[in-house]
């Protein structure tokens, strides 16, 4: 119950979604979704938050989102695992799936799997069987399908080619029938056939990248990577979109940098970056990502914002307000 509470969104920040009155918001929610907090703030259950934002137009049509870069350490962990628990706030149920033998994202929320504990590697090939018996939960409407080193074996287990195009994709199937609307992939910074298989099922590819060169050129071999896999499996092409993250704007190169790159991808980059703070590192050592808590920082707003225009969310209200 504790986790549960931690996991949600406050009637507040679902009034500034659609320019209500926090009084206006709770008139029009089922009271029995609410959980009270203190005497100011008032949570409210993801199932309820998904109810009311339908009604006011959001489309929660299932869709894969994978965080790719094949440079190291740019934010890929960091985004995945904020955004999939502001997702799950938000009303999507969601679940990440870990396809990184790091398995950073299954350490950030405590979820580290025991030996016999089914990972990636051990589900693909029978995921109508094996897949939901291997999520674990985190909180309410927020999943994780955890790694171990032993995902390193998916370079021998998919060494053919329609093993790479559908293990995945298969996985993801599986969770969609069961309910899921938003599966957040986890990947290793190397291309692998872990890579080339999440290429394949994804809808959304998402690159982050800082101002240093290195990940740049990361973003060039990576697009590079996913147009040719495409091609290779006659695919149509995912969306791809740019994530500018550790944004210090005191560096004249990273301010220079944002706006080289915006102005050479301005459908395809965030036209905002996600700043430097210390939040992500304090929360990582409790188990917890920046949304656990409603305290206001820099982390919580610029994911926030990122994840309103992954999904959509500012665009659906924005339609249906004018
Ligand atoms: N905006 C940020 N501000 C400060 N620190 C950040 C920010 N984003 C990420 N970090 C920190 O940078 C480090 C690398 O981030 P992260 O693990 O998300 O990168 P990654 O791309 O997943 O790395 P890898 O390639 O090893 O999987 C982590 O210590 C993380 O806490
Ligand atoms: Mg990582």
């Amino acid at each position: 119950m504790q986790k549960d509470r931690q996991y949600m969104l406050t009637v507040e920040e679902l009034s500034r979604l659609n320019g209500w009155r926090p009084k206006e918001v709770m008139a029009a929610l089922d009271e029995t979704e609410l959980v009270r907090r203190s005497h100011i703030q008032t949570a409210v259950r993801p199932g309820m938050v998904k109810k009311f934002l339908q009604e006011n137009g959001m489309d929660y049509t299932p869709r894969v989102v994978a965080h790719i870069n094949l440079k190291g350490g740019t934010g890929k962990t960091t985004s995945a695992i904020s955004t999939a628990s502001r997702a799950a706030q938000y009303g999507f149920r969601t679940c990440i799936i870990d396809m990184d033998s790091q398995a950073s994202a299954s350490f950030a929320f405590g979820m580290v799997p025991e030996d016999e504990d089914p990972i990636f590697c051990d589900v693909w090939q029978n995921p109508a069987d094996m897949v939901m018996g291997a999520v674990r939960e985190i909180s309410e409407y927020l999943y994780i399908l955890p790694s171990s080193l032993d995902n390193g074996l998916l370079d021998m287990q998919l060494i053919n080619p329609a093993a790479q195009k559908n293990a995945v994709n298969g996985v993801c199937e599986e969770l969609i029938r069961n309910g899921f609307h938003l599966i957040v992939l986890d990947c290793p910074p190397s291309l692998g056939t872990a890579i080339i298989s999440t290429i394949c099922a994804s809808d959304t590819i998402v690159i982050p990248l800082g101002h240093d060169a290195f990940s740049k050129k990361g973003l060039e071999l990576t697009i590079e990577e996913v147009h040719s896999i495409c091609d290779t499996f006659n695919l149509d092409l995912p969306g791809i979109r740019l994530l500018f993250t550790k944004f210090d704007r005191r560096i004249k190169m990273a301010r220079e940098s944002f706006d080289r790159l915006f102005a050479r991808y301005p459908e395809t980059m965030i036209p905002f970056p996600i700043r430097t703070s210390s939040e992500f590192s304090k929360t990582l050592e409790k188990n917890e990502t920046i949304f656990a808590s409603t305290r206001k920082n820099s982390a919580r707003e610029d994911y926030d914002a990122y994840v309103r225009t992954l999904l959509g969310l500012d665009k659906s209200f924005s339609q249906e307000n004018g």
